[in-house]
């Protein structure tokens, strides 16, 4: 991407922000993970760059923090944004690449500077598609199979203060609750269980389940549209 390219992406991003605003959300969250664009800028496996967007790891974040600067400046200080950041690259067993992988230091280091940027909260995630990381793992049917970047999240809670959310895999009642009685995230955020169970959070909070019913299969990714594979009612 040239220079002006960068600066037109950032300013899409704002009037994409500003938008959501005047629609009504309550904020908005910077999808920099899974090997999206903005997760490219921030890895040093697909970031190659010699010039300020590229390098080191703050070069690399400069794109979100401008992002998050530009859309104070036109949505207000005060209009929420969250980050969902790769914690990891999570390359493939064996890679040859891991020289170049994104680190948990330096995504420590990175929440740091978008918590210094004025991001309110950051969802950690992993797994970059070209490096065959895998965000939403298969088959999670056992509690130690849950929240499979619960280690990350712990890491990255140290290091800031801003309020930390960890997705992937989380399907249990008691996980949930381990997770934030013991300091591995302030938020659990899950997605798939809401394929097939929309109202899971009022059957958990009713206990009338403790365990969501997604078999984590992945089916539900359709071309036709997103819908669970399976009747579980
Ligand atoms: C059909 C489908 C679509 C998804 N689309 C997005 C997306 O647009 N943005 C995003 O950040 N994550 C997306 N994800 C990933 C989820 O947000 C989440 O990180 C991942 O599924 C792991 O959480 P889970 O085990 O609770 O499903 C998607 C997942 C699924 C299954
Ligand atoms: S198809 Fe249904 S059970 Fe399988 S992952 Fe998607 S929501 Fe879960």
């Amino acid at each position: 991407m040239t220079e002006q390219e960068i600066l037109e992406v950032i300013e899409a991003f704002t009037r994409a922000a500003a938008r959501t605003k005047k629609a009504g959300f309550d904020g908005v969250q910077l999808h920099c993970a899974h090997g999206f664009l903005l997760s490219d800028f921030i890895s040093p496996y697909t970031n190659r760059r010699i010039d300020r967007w590229g390098g080191s790891v703050e070069n690399r974040a400069r794109i979100v923090t401008e992002i998050v600067r530009r859309i104070k400046e036109q949505a207000g200080a005060d209009f929420p944004i969250l980050v969902k950041l790769n914690a990891t690259d999570d390359f493939r067993p064996n890679s040859q690449r891991t020289d170049i992988k994104v680190e948990i230091s330096q995504a420590i280091e990175t929440a740091k500077i978008l918590e210094k940027a004025g991001v309110c909260a950051i969802e950690v995630s992993g797994g970059l598609s070209k490096t065959s990381g895998i965000a939403i793992r298969l088959a999670i049917n056992s509690p130690t199979k849950e929240a499979y970047f619960r280690e990350y999240s712990k890491a990255i809670k140290k290091a800031v203060n801003i309020p930390v959310i960890l997705v992937g895999g989380i399907r249990s009642l008691s996980v949930m609750e381990h997770l934030l009685e013991n300091g591995f995230a302030d938020m659990v955020s899950m997605s798939r269980t809401f394929i097939c169970e929309p109202d899971l959070v009022l059957q958990l909070k009713s206990r009338k389940t403790t365990k969501a019913k997604c078999v984590s299969c992945n089916l539900c990714f359709d071309i036709e549209g997103i819908k669970c594979n399976f009747d579980f009612n």
